[in-house]
């Protein structure tokens, strides 16, 4: 496989972005690769400046839930582009895509548009304090929040993919009131709390879990969560960045039936434009400036470019039988991937969530980051390469999980389930 184009500008960007990309984990690092530069991509296609093609699950980090260039996304772009491309000042597609994320998510009440998955969860964090007049944040370990400061503890995905323990940079001052506990463990928050609960401004928490690869909440562990919060006068914050409008049109909290104070949106509500959101109960949001007194805002936020691809991608899940086509898909495919590791005696702990697909290189079932991190990570890097060279393309990170797109269809899957088995055949 020619890679010397994506080589040659990767000796480039070395030299002028830090790694030579512009966001950690797709530098490659962990599994001692150089990245592939992307020329073109179409449905769930994606072609690298070399002109090598690739069966693509990574989708943009999750955003792609359509594929990549879905034409009610391309035109809705164009179409906005006849009025301008972005005016810092109210539009109507603002109201539209909140009235839709108000509709899908019930405890949603009031939304206001951010940039990013980052600038979400900050802002959400900000609300709480603000509101309760409290300092301690407590998440969990492997989640992953964005890099604000007070969230960049014991995060998940690229800080563990790159064995960095925090980072440098977040202060003690402020790292110390973020208190990491173990997912899952419902004794452990339960002792917390009551040590420290009347403290906490807010729990937050990713539903199902993506930045360890896919760890799902076991039974009671949301529910204590929201019980918990209600105790002790704390907000309960759901980081749905990845799993909105993924697992379901309603995110993780229509599946479990649990509803937090606030919800953090990205990723799928851009259409694969930089926009985050961040909502809840009337009464919360409204203490969101200029309503309010807790200071938020943003020059592009709710940039009309942006909206439109965010209300255009919406509309599309919104078909009667998306979800249910997307599952079966994901389902096609996740078990060909189980059935080709146990032809191959490889163990591996195969999950799904909707479209969101685990598939660690572990013999015990991985319930929290410990366990994430007993995973078999050679394993994974020659499995990484090997999909890579046979044109299918993953994120490389045992850490991360595989995104399905409406785009995927039989011949792609089944030349994926195909492609895993050969790899898996030849692992060590
Ligand atoms: C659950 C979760 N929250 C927050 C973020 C941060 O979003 P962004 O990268 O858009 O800042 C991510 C990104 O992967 C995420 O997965």
């Amino acid at each position: 496989m020619k890679l010397s184009t994506s080589l040659e500008l990767f000796d480039r960007a070395v030299n002028l972005i830090p790694g030579g990309v512009n966001s950690p984990v797709r530098a490659c690092k962990s599994v001692g690769a150089e990245p592939l530069f992307i020329d073109r991509a179409e449905g769930c296609l994606i072609f690298d400046a070399d002109g090598n093609r690739y069966i693509d699950y990574v989708g943009s980090w999750g955003p792609l839930i359509l594929g990549h260039r879905h034409p009610a996304v391309v035109d809705a772009i164009k179409s906005v582009l006849e009025r301008g491309i972005s005016f810092g000042a109210p539009i109507d597609l603002e109201v539209r895509l909140a009235e839709m994320v108000i509709e899908a998510v019930p405890s949603v009440e009031m939304v206001r548009m951010v940039n990013s998955g980052t600038e979400a969860t900050m802002s959400a964090v900000r609300l709480a304090r603000g509101a309760t007049q409290r300092d301690v944040v407590i998440k969990f370990d492997g989640c992953y929040h964005g890099h604000a400061d007070t969230l960049l503890v014991a995060a998940g995905s690229g800080v563990a993919t790159l064995g960095i323990p925090g980072s440098p940079g977040v202060p003690e001052s402020i790292a110390r009131h973020t208190l990491s506990l173990p997912y899952n463990d419902i004794d452990c928050i339960k002792q917390v709390m009551e040590q420290q609960g009347d403290a906490v401004a807010c729990i937050i928490v990713e539903p199902i879990a993506g930045n360890m690869g896919l760890v799902t909440p076991e039974k009671d562990f949301l529910e204590t969560l929201r019980m918990l919060a209600d105790r002790h006068g704390a907000i309960l914050i759901f980081d749905e960045v990845m799993t909105g409008f993924r697992v379901a049109y309603g995110g993780a909290q229509a599946l479990f039936g649990v509803y937090p104070d606030l919800s953090c949106f990205g990723k799928i509500i851009g259409g694969g434009l930089p926009v985050g959101a961040y909502g809840g109960k009337r009464d919360l949001m409204s203490k969101v400036a200029p309503q309010g007194s807790v200071y938020q805002a943003g020059t592009l936020s709710g940039n009309p470019v942006a909206m439109a691809a965010g209300i255009a991608t919406l509309e599309q899940l919104q078909k009667s039988g998306f979800y249910e086509a997307l599952n079966q898909k994901s389902d096609q495919l996740l078990s060909g991937m189980e059935r080709a590791a146990k032809k191959a005696a490889i163990p591996v702990q195969a999950k799904r969530v909707g479209s969101m697909l685990g598939f660690f290189f572990n013999e015990k079932e991985v319930k929290n980051f410990d366990d994430a991190k007993t995973c078999n990570l050679d394993r994974f890097s020659s499995f990484y390469n090997g999909l890579r060279q046979m044109g299918i393309y993953i994120a490389p990170s045992q850490f991360e999980v595989l995104f399905v797109s409406i785009a995927h269809d039989n011949e792609h899957l089944e030349r994926t389930i195909e492609a895993a088995g050969e790899v898996l055949n030849k692992l060590e």
